[in-house]
């Protein structure tokens, strides 16, 4: 058929990201400097705004999403009783839409009100993602603190305990990195959803329903309980050569527009080799490294931004089922750009579909079936 998966369809225009020569850039600046030199609230900015923010603007973008993490307690208590073995994804989805009902200004589409909106998300989503973990197990939320970067709060939150400088950065490096990456599935969903002129919760639930299929942003999950399941790195081969030849998908590897490669996934490679040092558990990274060659060599796919990430969350002791989250945690910044960016210069998103069912048949009465 043709246009399946809308391989290659340019559907929307945008000034926020874009893919050229397999090189990622927000508004512009390759994300190689950003990853190197930037941090992911300057990034929010630039991809809300379209510049780097001065040094005064950056601060207070940072007072307000610091005056904006807590969460209502309807919410904290909606999570205390929501079953504790549902997916993360799928409570996460679920607690972002009940944002909603808490916010008074849910409904008014005015520019200036959807900028609050989109700081009050990017602002809460980590502080639901770390009160899940500690409801879940049992645990009251920790409130979330002032003059707290987004990474060392989530660390801070997700245990009660100060996280340490490497893992902040590495952690920091991992959201610039996910912040955007232009009309990729969620992202689109988002603005399919807000080109009806929803509102922009709405726009960000779409998102999260379509970052949760292992297609999306469920790989970085899907890659961790393969490495999990390997356990060693000489029971690589035989592992990946029985998934190869019974034409299993290995997770974390090929990508709809890069064929060439990931840019992002060279950073969190090199992460992931000097976390797995750190904590002492290299095998991961081994392994990691092992079936990236036995793939590359086999099938001529890459790595991609999710096959590094599990082994980078892993070494800084996230769950498994919490990368997922980390991955909506950094692109409710892209998602809100895409949104108020729709909302700009709007029109309804409906593609027509190539008909492929039976025509001209006639309608029988029920009694003669
Ligand atoms: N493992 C093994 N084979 C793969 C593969 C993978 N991860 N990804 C693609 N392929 C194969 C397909 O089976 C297909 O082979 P065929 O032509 O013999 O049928 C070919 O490569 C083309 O793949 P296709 O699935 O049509 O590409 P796509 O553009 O539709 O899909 C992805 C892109 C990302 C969905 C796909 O590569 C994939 O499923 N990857 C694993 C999930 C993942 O890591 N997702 C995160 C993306 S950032």
């Amino acid at each position: 058929m043709s246009g399946a998966g809308l391989e290659g369809v340019v559907a929307a225009q945008s000034g926020i990201s874009t893919i050229i020569d397999a090189e990622l850039t927000y508004r512009g600046i390759n994300i190689d400097e950003l990853a190197e030199h930037s941090n992911f609230e300057e990034v929010i900015y630039l991809l809300w705004y379209g510049k780097l923010p001065r040094r005064e603007e950056l601060e207070e973008l940072k007072e307000k999403l610091a005056a904006n993490a807590s969460i209502p307690s309807e919410v904290v208590t909606l999570m205390k009783n929501s079953p504790r073995n549902v997916h993360p994804m799928a409570l996460l989805r679920t607690a972002i839409s009940a944002l909603a009902l808490y916010d008074d200004e849910a409904q008014d589409m005015s520019e200036a009100a959807n900028l609050r909106k989109a700081i009050r998300l990017v602002a809460k989503t980590p502080t639901l993602v770390a009160a899940w973990e500690n409801i879940r197990n049992g645990r009251e939320p920790v409130a979330p603190r002032e003059g707290y970067t987004t990474a060392q709060n989530f660390l801070y939150m997700l245990t009660g305990k100060e996280p340490d400088k490497i893992a902040v950065e590495a952690l920091d490096k991992a959201l610039v990195l996910h912040a955007d990456h232009e009309l990729n599935a969620s992202t689109f969903a988002a603005r399919v959803t807000v080109a009806t002129l929803s509102d922009i919760y709405s726009g960000v639930v779409s998102a999260m329903g379509a970052l949760k299929g292992p297609l999306h942003g469920g790989a970085n999950e899907q890659v961790m309980a393969m490495l999990e399941e390997i356990g060693s790195v000489d029971k690589v081969e035989s592992y990946i050569q029985d998934k190869l030849n019974k034409k299993e998908k290995i997770m974390g590897f090929g990508h709809r527009v890069y064929k060439n490669g990931d840019p992002r996934a060279k950073h969190l490679r090199k992460m992931s080799e000097q976390l797995t040092k750190i904590t002492g558990e290299e095998k991961w990274y081994q392994m990691s490294v092992k079936i990236d060659e036995i793939v590359v060599s086999q099938k001529g796919l890459l790595p991609n931004v999710d096959f590094y990430s599990a082994s980078v969350y892993h070494s800084l002791g996230i769950p498994r089922d919490l990368f997922t989250p980390i991955f909506a945690i950094s692109r409710m910044s892209g998602w809100t750009a895409h949104i108020l960016e729709q909302y700009e210069n709007n029109r309804l998103i409906r593609p027509r579909a190539e008909y492929t069912g039976p025509q001209h048949v006639a309608y029988v009465p029920i009694e003669s079936r």
